[in-house]
């Protein structure tokens, strides 16, 4: 029988345990445990990736990631950029990072080495100062906007969290939030700020007979 071994675990600023594990070659990120994500199903972080990228500039393009997890997102991203591009990633926990270079290089790991990633050890919201303007922001930090992994991120799903978003954007500048499900009162939000909202269904991975998680998709004007 084939066991599942943990192997690393770290805190998160509430106290919540983040653990590391690994089961028949495939790995497991589990808060509390609850589980955040496995390397079993990434299609819908790739979904979001490939959303965030349609449109934005040919080449030279700027885009922040929140929540670096297992990189699948990065990885999508950095398929879809130029050369030239500059992505910058907010991981909130060191133990994270760390683990991507430790457990994780054949996973997504060595992508941190790609000369566009900028990898940031801060909360993704001190990104969002309008210092710099991004043509794509993608936030996959919680389970869904009411299942945090911080109550620190409640900030990035309301009134005020949005419209911080929607400064940081460049003129049809577009951001994607993921979720584990159709979280109606945040659509609600983002319309009070944004005219262009849509809520994608995504499946967790490719042969999935439904589409169990949604991304929500706002476009600046
Ligand atoms: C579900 S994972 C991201 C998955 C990622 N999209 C992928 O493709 O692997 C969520 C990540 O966001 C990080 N995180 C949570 N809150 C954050 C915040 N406020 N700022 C930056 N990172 C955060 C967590 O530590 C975790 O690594």
């Amino acid at each position: 029988m084939k066991t599942t071994r943990s192997l690393c675990s770290c805190h998160t600023p509430d106290g919540a345990q983040l653990v590391l594990h690994e089961h028949d070659g495939h790995y497991f990120l589990r808060i509390d445990g609850v589980q955040l994500m496995s390397t079993t199903a990434s299609a819908s972080e790739q979904t979001m990736a490939e959303l965030a990228c349609n449109g934005v500039p040919a080449s030279k393009q700027r885009i922040l990631i929140g929540g670096l997890g297992f990189g699948f997102t990065l990885r999508r991203v950095l398929e879809c950029c130029a050369a030239d591009a500059i992505i910058d990633i907010a991981e909130l926990l060191s133990e994270v990072i760390t683990w991507n270079r430790a457990h994780l290089q054949a996973v997504n790991g060595l992508l941190l080495d790609d000369p566009r990633v900028r990898i940031h050890l801060r909360d993704v919201y001190e990104l969002l100062d309008g210092k710099q303007r991004y043509d794509a922001i993608l936030l996959d930090v919680d389970n869904s906007p009411d299942a945090l992994v911080q109550t620190g991120n409640a900030r990035l799903y309301n009134h005020g969290g949005v419209q911080r978003v929607m400064a940081a954007l460049q003129p049809k500048g577009r951001v994607v939030y993921w979720s584990a499900h159709r979280d109606r009162s945040f659509a609600k939000v983002l319309r009070r700020v944004f005219k262009q909202v849509e809520c994608v269904e995504a499946k967790a991975y490719p042969n999935a007979k439904r589409f169990t998680h949604t991304l929500f998709v706002a476009d600046r004007d």
